[in-house]
């Protein structure tokens, strides 16, 4: 009886010891791979899970929200504690929330974001991002205080700004508000704003390199103020079709200010070489691990305010953008 006893005991304990020691599993959906951000965004979270002695798996979605709906299928089967989602279609994303429900798992939105009344279907839903007006906001700054400060830039002695604008993804919050308030921004510092031209070329280089390059020969760089682009990698392109055409290459008369958003490291060297003007810091890290730190709090039932970021309405982490410039990279 006694051994038995024991027996049941030592079984017990072991039992105990286990479920503590089972790992937590993230399922993290991400849009796309090929993304320069996602990439420091996707690093940020392997970092916090392994130091959190969780267990992180990444889908690549391929900019496909039908790929993506499967993978995050197979992630419910496999009896992921938490998922973070990254939606191809931000306004896509009640579906996502409505399987995560019926499998009772929290679901963590990173980078594009669902409506607040999806949001609201799932009290276990959330969203970590960044305030998109206030990177466009920031970008436009970083224009218009160039423009006051070289009076040069006024090409063509008018006082307005001519530029070219390189829009995001079409859909993407942070392509419809960084390209509204990076202009509202010039207008507030009291420079009149005058577009030449505008195109979406989807946060991506090649892209944005072949239309900068296009506009160039329609336009003629000569006439071009600034470019404006919704993130790094399309002021990259857009400073490679400027080489391309012998600007930006050092001599000062044949010089365009570009400003991108991310703080990329490949921006931040351009910046250091004088190809581009500026940034806006897009924090991936402190985005990625509050994603993950708010995940595993979740998924483990605890105290969210314990986590070391403030949420706001029960629904959102809002990380601070800051504006990047040469000197700051050194
Ligand atoms: C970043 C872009 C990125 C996009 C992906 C934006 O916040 O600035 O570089 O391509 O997110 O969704
Ligand atoms: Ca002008």
């Amino acid at each position: 009886m006694r051994k038995n006893l024991l027996l049941a005991f030592i079984l017990i304990l072991v039992i105990v010891s286990c479920s503590q020691a089972q790992e937590m599993k993230i399922g993290a959906c991400i849009y796309r791979f090929n993304d320069a951000f996602m990439l420091r965004f996707r690093n940020a979270m392997a970092e916090e899970s392994q130091k959190a002695g969780a267990k992180i798996d990444f889908a690549d979605g391929q900019d496909d929200q039908n790929t993506q709906n499967s993978q995050i299928d197979e992630f419910i089967a496999n009896g992921v504690n938490v998922l973070i989602v990254n939606p191809v279609d931000r306004m896509s994303s009640q579906p996502i929330i409505d399987k995560a429900k019926a499998a009772n798992i929290p679901v963590v939105f990173i980078n594009r974001e669902p409506s607040l009344e999806m949001l609201s279907t799932y009290d276990k839903a959330y969203y970590i991002g960044a305030k998109a007006e206030e990177s466009g906001t920031q970008s436009g700054q970083l224009i218009a205080e160039y423009f006051k400060s070289h009076p040069e830039a006024d090409k063509n002695k008018d006082g307005k700004l001519q530029y070219i604008l390189l829009r995001g993804q079409n859909g993407h919050q942070d392509m419809i508000l960084r390209s509204k308030y990076s202009i509202e921004a010039i207008k507030e510092s009291g420079i009149e704003p005058v577009e030449l031209a505008n195109a979406i070329a989807n946060w991506d280089k090649l892209q944005a390199m072949t239309i900068a390059n296009a506009f160039i020969m329609s336009i003629g760089a000569e006439n071009i103020e600034a470019i404006i682009a919704n993130n790094d990698e399309m002021a990259l392109g857009a400073v490679e079709a400027l080489k391309a055409n012998n600007y930006n290459m050092g001599d000062p008369a044949l010089y365009i200010p570009v400003v991108g958003v991310d703080a990329n490291a490949s921006a931040l060297e351009a910046m250091d070489r004088g190809e581009m003007l500026g940034t806006v810091l897009n924090d991936a890290d402190n985005q990625g691990i509050a994603a993950v730190k708010l995940a595993l709090a979740l998924a483990e039932n605890k105290d969210l305010n314990s986590i070391g970021y403030k949420i706001i309405d029960n629904k959102y982490i809002w990380i601070p953008y800051q504006k990047v410039t040469r000197g700051d990279t050194k």
